[in-house]
C-alpha cells in the first residue's frame, strides 16, 4: 500500500496548497491512501467543518488533530458525523469522536489510522499515551484484520516520539510524529519493520515562526511583551510529510521517504528519494 501522511495544516496558506497540489499527486505518486493532520487548518488553531470538508475533499482519506482539536468549537458536534477525522486518542475520557479507526482503500485493503498525544513538554497533562496505543495494536494486529497501521505521535519532544516509534516497531506500518511545523532528517526503517519519522513538519508557509507571521513572535521573544495575537503567515506553504510503502501481507514498511512539496524548502518527492 503507498501511503501519504501529510503534517499540521497552517491557517490559509496551508490549506491552499492542499487544495491545489493534493488532488495531484494522489495520480502522480499512484497512492492508495492519504492522512493529513488538520490540527492548526483554521486561523492556526483548530479545525471548521467547512476547512474539514475542503481537506476531504481534495483527497485527504483521514484528517488527524491534535492538542487543538477543539479549538474550533464546531469540531465538538461535526466529529461525531464524520467518522474520516480523528482526534488523539488520549484527549480526555469524554471527548466526542474517536481516536482510531479502520478505513479501507479504493481496493478493500483495511488501514488502522489512530493518533496519540505526548506528555512531554505539551501545555495539558494527557493521559498515557503508550498504554493507550497499546490497546489498539493489541486489538489490531498487523497481517490480521489490518493490511496496514499507521500512527500518529502529537508532541513536543523528539525522544517521546522515538520511544513511540521502537514501542510501536513490527506492530505498526509507519509511526509519524507532528505537533513541531519543523520536519526532521531522521526518516527510516526500524528493526521491526516500522517506518518512522520524528517529525512530519507543517504544510504551511515556512516564512514564518513555526507557521505564523514572524513579526509577534520575535516581538514576545526579543521584548518579553506580546502586542497582538498570533496570525498564520501567508506566503506559499510547503505540503511536508512522509510516504511509505508497505507490504500487504506482513503490513512492514517496505520503503520511506519525507516528502517536500512547494514553498520554500529543498523539495523531495517519492519520485526523487527513497530510504
Ligand atoms: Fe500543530
Ligand atoms: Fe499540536
Amino acid at each position: 500500500m503507498k501511503i501519504l501522511f501529510l503534517g499540521d495544516v497552517m491557517g490559509r496558506a496551508g490549506r491552499k496548497a492542499i487544495t491545489e497540489r493534493l488532488p495531484g499527486l494522489r495520480g502522480d505518486w499512484g497512492l492508495d491512501f492519504i492522512v493529513v493532520n488538520g490540527e492548526n487548518a483554521s486561523a492556526g488553531a483548530g479545525l471548521t467543518p467547512d476547512h474539514a470538508r475542503g481537506i476531504l475533499d481534495a483527497g485527504a482519506d483521514c484528517v488527524t488533530l491534535g492538542d487543538h482539536a477543539f479549538d474550533q468549537k464546531d469540531m465538538l458536534r461535526f466529529i461525531e458525523s464524520e467518522p474520516r477525522i480523528l482526534r488523539p486518542l488520549n484527549y480526555a475520557k469524554e471527548a466526542p469522536g474517536k481516536g482510531a479507526r479502520l478505513f479501507s482503500d479504493a481496493r478493500g485493503r483495511k488501514i488502522l489510522v489512530t493518533q496519540a498525544l505526548g506528555q512531554v513538554f505539551m501545555k495539558r497533562p494527557f493521559d498515557d499515551p503508550f498504554s493507550a496505543v497499546d490497546a489498539v495494536l493489541r486489538a489490531h494486529p498487523l497481517g490480521g484484520l489490518a493490511q496496514a497501521i499507521l500512527v500518529d505521535m502529537h508532541c513536543e519532544a523528539t525522544s517521546e516520539k522515538m520511544a513511540m516509534g521502537h514501542w510501536c516497531d513490527g506492530r505498526a506500518s509507519m509511526v509519524v510524529g507532528t505537533h513541531t511545523h519543523v520536519p526532521t532528517a531522521d526518516a527510516m526503517i526500524l528493526g521491526g519493520g516500522t517506518a518512522y519519522l520524528s517529525d512530519a513538519g507543517m504544510s504551511g508557509d515556512y516564512n514564518s515562526v513555526i507557521g505564523m507571521d514572524k513579526a509577534e513572535p520575535m516581538r514576545r521573544f526579543i521584548t518579553g511583551m506580546g502586542r497582538e495575537r498570533f496570525t498564520p503567515a501567508e506566503g506559499e506553504a510547503t505540503l511536508s510529510g512522509f510516504y511509505v510503502e508497505t507490504d500487504d501481507r506482513t503490513g512492514h514498511a517496505k520503503r520511506c521517504t519525507p516528502v517536500r512539496v512547494g514553498g520554500r524548502l529543498a523539495q523531495v518527492t517519492p519520485l526523487s528519494a527513497a530510504v
